[in-house]
C-alpha cells in the first residue's frame, strides 16, 4: 500500500506565526483554480480551509499532479508556509493570512464529480441530499450543526454527571409501554409469535431503576415511535433522560433549568434567566390557545364569554349558556382587510376546525363587523375594548367548546404572526407549562386516555375527583417550552401500586389486561418504591433550535426523509424469504 505524509496541522491552523515551517496537510480538494503556470487549491477538512499554492516553475511534477486534481480529491500536501502577498489576504477564512507553498503532493483517492455542490445555499432536493448523506454532511452548515450537536452531548454529561446521576443503558429490545404512539415491533425468532417492542421512551426501566435505589438516573438514549412524521418529529429521535427519587416538582424544575442555562452558556455563550416562568395548561391555552406557547410576540387571546353571556345575537348567548366560550385576539394594522382576505381568513379557521369566525374591524369611523345585524354598537365596543384593540386593528373572534375554540385561535395567532413578520428571530422564550390535565376522553375508544402517560400522579387535591369527575383531574406533570416547541416533558410519578392499579382502571385497562402488560411494574412497586419523578429532552429538537435550524432532520446525522425513508441505504427494504421463514413469519396475499 502506498504510504503518505502524515498531517502536521490540520486545514483550519495554520496562522502567521508558521511562517516559515514545513508543514504536511491532508484533506479534501474544495477548489481548484488554473491561474496557468500556478494553480491554487483550496484544501478542506472539517477544521476549515487553507490555500495551496503549486507553481510550475518550482515543482513541475507536484504541477503536472495537481493539473489532473478534482473537487473532493483526497490528497497530502507537503510544504512551506508562506505570509500571503499584501493585498491579497481573505479575511474571512481564519487560515486567510497564509497559504502553503507545495514541494510533495499525492493523490490519496480520487473522487467521481459530487452530484451536488457542497455549498450551504445549493438548491438540492432533501431527498439527494439523504442519498449522498456522506457528501451532505461535508457541508459546513451540517459540519458545524454536528458539531454543535456533539457539544451539546458533552454538556449533559458533564452536568449530570457532576450533580451524581449515574447513567444507565436501559433495554432496545424490550416489552410494550405505551407513550401515545405505535411500536416498533421486533419479532422473536426463538420465540415464535412473540415479539419485542422498541422503547417509545425507557419509561418503566427509569422508574424500575428509581426502585432499584439509583436514586438519580439519566440517558442519552434512542426512542422510536411509529407516528406521522413532521418537522420536529422522526421515527427514532434521541431523549435525554432523566429520574430522580424523593423529589417534588420544584426539585425538577430547578435541575432542568440548570442544564438548559448550561446548554444556553456552553452553546450560545447567552445566560438565561432563572427561576423561568411558569404558566398552568388553562392559562397557557387561554392566552395563547396552546399548550406550547411561543411568547416572543404579542397577541394574546381574550376571553369574551362574560360580555357576551346576555347578547342579543344568540351565537353568543347560546354558546356560552351551554358551557362552551367566546374569545378572541386582535390583529394590528389589519382593519383595512378586504372581504376576500376575510374570507380567506374564515376559510382558514373552518380548516382548523372552527364553526365560523367573526371579526371586527376597529376603523376610524367606528367598529365594522361581521355581525353587524345581530350585535349592538355598544356591545361591540365592550367587546373591542376587552380584547384591548387599537383603532386599525382586526379583532377575531370565534365561539363554541373551551379546547377547541382556544385551539383554532391559538393556531391563528400563529399563522397572522408569522404572515405579518411578527417573530422575532433573536429572541430565546423558554417556560414551564404545568397543570396539565391528567386523563382526557377519547370518544373514538370511548374510554379515557392519560395526557402524559398512566404512571403520572394526579395532583393531591384532585385525587378525590378521579371517581367523581376523572377529566377534570390535574396531574403532576410539566412541558418545558422553547420558542413554542415542547423540549421536554416530564411528570411525578405515582409510586403506589394502588393508585397505580385504580389508574390502570380508570383508563379501561382491566386487570388481567393490567397484569399481563404491567405487572412487573405493580409487582416491583409492591417492594419499596420511593416518591420519584422526572423529565426527558427531545435532544434532537433542543439541537435543532440551539443551530437556528427549523427541521430535526438537520442536525441528526442519518435521519429518514418525511416519509420515514432512508434513501441513503434504502431502508425500510425487502428481507429475504429465508429471514421470514426462520422468523416464522407469513406475507398475507393482498
Ligand atoms: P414525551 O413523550 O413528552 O415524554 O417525550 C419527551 C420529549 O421527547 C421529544 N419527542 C420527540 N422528538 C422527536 N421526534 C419524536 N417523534 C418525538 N416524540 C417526542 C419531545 C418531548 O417533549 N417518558 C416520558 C418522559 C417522562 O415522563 O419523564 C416521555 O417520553 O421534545
Amino acid at each position: 500500500m502506498k504510504t503518505f505524509n502524515k498531517r502536521t496541522h490540520t486545514c483550519g491552523e495554520l496562522r502567521t506565526s508558521h511562517v516559515g515551517q514545513t508543514v504536511v496537510l491532508t484533506g479534501w480538494v474544495d477548489r481548484r483554480r488554473d491561474l496557468g503556470g500556478v494553480i491554487f487549491i483550496d484544501l478542506r477538512d472539517r477544521y476549515g480551509k487553507t490555500q495551496i499554492v503549486i507553481s510550475g516553475k518550482e515543482d513541475s511534477r507536484a504541477y503536472e499532479e495537481a493539473k489532473t486534481l478534482r473537487s473532493e480529491y483526497v490528497v497530502s500536501v507537503t510544504g512551506e508556509v508562506e505570509r500571503r502577498p499584501e493585498g491579497t489576504e481573505n479575511p474571512e477564512m481564519a487560515t486567510g493570512a497564509i497559504d502553503v507553498r507545495i514541494r510533495e503532493l499525492s493523490v490519496l483517492n480520487k473522487a467521481d464529480t459530487p452530484p451536488f455542490t457542497l455549498e450551504d445555499d445549493a438548491d438540492v432536493s432533501e431527498d439527494l441530499r439523504l442519498r449522498f448523506r456522506y457528501l451532505d454532511l461535508r457541508r459546513p452548515r451540517m459540519q458545524k450543526n454536528i458539531l454543535l450537536r456533539h457539544r451539546a452531548y458533552q454538556i449533559v454529561r458533564a452536568y449530570y454527571d457532576r450533580l451524581g446521576f449515574v447513567e444507565v443503558e436501559t433495554p432496545v429490545l424490550m416489552k410494550s409501554t405505551p407513550e401515545g404512539a405505535r411500536d416498533y415491533l421486533v419479532p422473536s425468532r426463538i420465540h415464535k409469535g412473540k415479539f419485542y417492542a422498541l422503547p417509545q421512551s425507557p419509561q418503566t426501566y427509569k422508574q424500575i431503576l428509581m426502585v432499584a435505589g439509583f436514586d438519580r438516573y439519566f440517558q442519552i438514549v434512542k426512542c422510536f415511535r411509529d407516528e406521522d412524521l413532521r418537522a420536529d418529529r422522526q421515527p427514532e429521535f434521541t431523549q435525554i433522560d432523566v429520574e430522580m427519587s424523593f423529589v417534588d416538582e420544584q426539585d425538577v424544575y430547578e435541575m432542568t433549568e440548570g442544564l438548559m442555562a448550561e446548554l444556553f452558556r456552553g452553546i450560545l455563550d447567552l445566560e438565561i434567566e432563572r427561576p423561568l416562568r411558569r404558566l398552568t395548561y388553562k392559562e397557557a391555552m387561554e392566552k395563547y390557545g396552546s399548550d406550547k406557547p411561543d411568547d416572543r410576540f404579542g397577541m394574546t387571546l381574550t376571553m369574551l364569554s362574560d360580555v357576551v353571556a346576555k347578547s342579543g345575537f344568540r351565537v353568543f348567548s347560546e354558546t356560552v349558556a351551554g358551557g362552551s366560550i367566546v374569545s378572541g385576539f386582535a390583529v394590528p394594522g389589519l382593519a383595512n382587510s378586504t372581504r376576500n382576505q376575510l374570507d380567506g381568513l374564515t376559510a382558514l379557521a373552518k380548516s382548523m376546525g372552527a364553526g365560523g369566525l367573526i371579526y371586527m374591524k376597529v376603523t376610524e369611523g367606528g367598529i365594522e363587523s361581521s355581525v353587524d345585524k345581530f350585535v349592538s354598537p355598544g356591545e361591540k365596543q365592550a367587546i373591542v375594548e376587552r380584547i384591548g384593540a387599537q383603532r386599525g386593528d382586526l379583532c377575531l373572534i370565534v365561539t363554541g367548546p373551551w379546547q377547541k375554540t382556544l385551539s383554532v385561535l391559538g393556531a391563528l395567532r400563529l399563522e397572522m404572526a408569522d404572515r405579518l413578520n411578527l417573530i422575532p428571530h433573536d429572541v430565546w422564550n423558554l417556560l414551564w407549562v404545568t397543570d396539565f390535565p391528567l386523563l382526557e376522553y377519547d370518544s373514538e375508544e370511548k374510554r379515557f386516555v392519560a395526557v402524559h402517560h398512566p404512571f403520572t400522579s394526579p395532583k393531591f387535591e384532585d385525587v378525590g375527583m378521579l371517581d367523581s369527575d376523572p377529566g377534570k383531574t390535574r396531574a403532576r406533570a410539566y412541558d418545558l417550552v422553547l420558542n413554542g416547541n415542547e423540549i421536554a416533558g416530564g411528570s411525578i410519578r405515582i409510586h403506589d401500586s394502588k393508585l397505580q392499579s385504580k389508574m390502570f382502571t380508570l383508563l379501561g385497562i382491566g386487570e388481567e389486561d393490567a397484569r399481563r402488560k404491567f405487572g412487573f411494574m405493580l409487582d416491583a412497586f409492591r417492594y419499596g418504591a420511593p416518591p420519584h419523578g422526572g423529565i426527558a429532552f427531545g435532544f434532537d429538537r433542543i439541537v435543532m433550535l440551539l443551530a437556528g435550524e427549523e427541521s430535526i432532520r438537520e442536525v441528526i446525522a442519518f435521519p429518514k426523509t418525511s416519509s420515514g425513508l432512508s434513501p441513503m441505504d434504502d431502508s425500510p427494504s425487502e428481507v429475504d424469504q429465508k429471514q421470514l421463514d426462520e422468523l416464522g413469519i407469513g406475507r398475507l396475499k393482498k
